[in-house]
């Protein structure tokens, strides 16, 4: 199975991705993590690091690098879900030729749609366990004691609200492409984390 979630910053993607790669044996295959984990070892240009901090999106051939290797890995033979990859139409276009040299296809791609005001305290109050990778909320799904926990820097309300407009500007292209291939389902993201996985699941009709 391959899947992409698309939704705007702190929609619940990462959340949701965790439980759906877990259920069918895929692989969680997120570009912000991985950008993440480069700048943490120092691999990551510090030109791009700023773009980051300042809630920019990374150049296109960037990530579309970092995809092309990574769906080559074992641990993807059995398919796997891109969590906010594409989110260009370029980005789009150059997967469809990826997985087409390939001879494999999209199986679905899952919109998660939130309010504003709702994914800015998201975002604001998500803490991460950097042990773990364990994605946490202080008010709705709060950390255990002894969780060492990371504020993203991207998650201050004023970049927070940079990225919301960055990922509305972008959907506006890349949401019709999906739509017109018929691929495109869109889930209420509002709700419970159970709540939301459930129609995660129904959408995908498992
Ligand atoms: P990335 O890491 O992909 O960030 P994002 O898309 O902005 O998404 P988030 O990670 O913020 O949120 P999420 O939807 O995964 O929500 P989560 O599950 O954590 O990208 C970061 C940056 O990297 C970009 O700005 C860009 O610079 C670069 N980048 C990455 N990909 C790129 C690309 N393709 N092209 C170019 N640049 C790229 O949940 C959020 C919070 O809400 C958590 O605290 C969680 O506990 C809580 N929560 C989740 N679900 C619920 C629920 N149902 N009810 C209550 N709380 C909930």
């Amino acid at each position: 199975m391959r899947l992409v979630f698309v939704g705007p910053p702190a929609s619940g993607k990462g959340t949701q991705a965790k439980v759906v790669c877990a259920k069918y044996g895929i692989a969680q295959i997120s570009t912000g993590d991985m950008l993440r984990a480069a700048k943490k070892e120092g691999r990551l240009p510090a030109d791009l690091v700023t773009r980051m901090a300042q809630g920019a999106l990374v150049p296109d051939e960037v990530v579309i690098g970092l995809i092309a290797g990574r769906t080559l890995e074992p641990d993807a033979a059995a398919g796997f879900l891109l969590d906010g990859f594409p989110r260009t139409a370029p980005q789009a276009t150059a997967l469809d030729d990826l997985l087409g040299s390939r001879s494999q296809k999209l199986d679905a791609v899952l919109s998660l749609t939130v309010p504003r005001e709702l994914l800015i305290e998201r975002a604001v109050l998500r803490r991460t366990d950097k042990r773990t990778g364990q994605i946490y909320h202080l008010k709705y799904s709060p950390p255990p004691p002894g969780a060492e926990l990371e504020h993203r820097a991207d998650d201050h309300e004023d970049i927070v609200t940079k990225r919301l407009d960055t990922y509305e500007a972008m959907t506006a292209e890349l949401l019709p492409y999906y739509e017109k291939m018929g691929i495109l389902r869109v889930v209420d993201g509002v709700g419970g984390v159970e709540e939301v996985t459930a129609r995660v699941l129904g959408a995908l009709g498992r």
